[in-house]
């Protein structure tokens, strides 16, 4: 399967809301707040396209990185349910790692579920620590929050270039979610 990732815009938005409340039945977040992650200028979203079929958007991750301040935070990766299992989300979360070290973040920051066994250990695999739990953070589920870190200047020299153009993306990746407590 041959993914191609390229900046997320507003147009993409009834696309990713299909896919936000597909994934995150109890807990999605809203229409108006997702259209202000993709317009906030300290925001980076991507969306992921089958290369074959780039008219379908089959995932979306989005990262949340003031300039200057050193710390970024993923807030929320979706791949659609057809498309798990292929890569899609490792190829997302790494390009969104890449953007955050072009971007001068030393630390990324995220939270994951509890409950969610599979995106937490591809954060592990990324790289991520557990670093802290958040009771019942997941409301109305009352499930836990796992904080993770990943130390970006520790993780190195694999994260270089930016991710502006379409094609297929680079050979890390994961994601999570911080800011707004959602999806993830
Ligand atoms: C978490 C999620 C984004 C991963 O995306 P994906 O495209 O399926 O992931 P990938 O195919 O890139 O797989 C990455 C890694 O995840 C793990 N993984 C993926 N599917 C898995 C499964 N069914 N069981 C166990 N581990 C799995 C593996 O470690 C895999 O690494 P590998 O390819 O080296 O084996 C996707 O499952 C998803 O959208 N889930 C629902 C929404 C969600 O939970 N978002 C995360 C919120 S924190």
């Amino acid at each position: 399967m041959t993914w191609q990732l390229r900046r997320a815009q507003e147009g993409d938005l009834d696309a990713i809301m299909a896919l936000e409340e597909a994934s995150f039945e109890s807990d999605a977040w809203s229409r108006e707040s997702m259209r202000r992650e993709l317009t906030h200028p300290e925001c980076y979203y991507l969306v992921g396209l089958d290369a074959e079929h780039p008219d379908a958007v089959e995932g979306y991750a989005g990262l949340l990185c003031p300039r200057g301040t050193g710390d970024a935070d993923i807030q929320t990766i979706t791949v659609s349910e057809s498309s798990r299992g292929k890569g899609l989300g490792r190829q997302l979360m790494g390009r969104l790692l890449e953007e955050a070290a072009s971007r001068g973040a030393r630390k990324v920051f995220l939270e994951v579920r509890a409950d969610n066994p599979v995106a937490h250990g591809l954060y592990l695999d990324l790289g991520f620590t557990d670093i802290a739990v958040r009771p019942r953070y997941y409301q109305p589920d009352g499930v836990d929050a796992i904080v993770m870190q990943l130390d970006v200047v520790r993780r190195g020299t694999a994260l270089t270039g930016s991710a502006e153009s379409a094609g297929s993306a680079g050979p890390t990746g994961s994601a999570g979610s911080a800011a707004e407590g959602a999806s993830s």
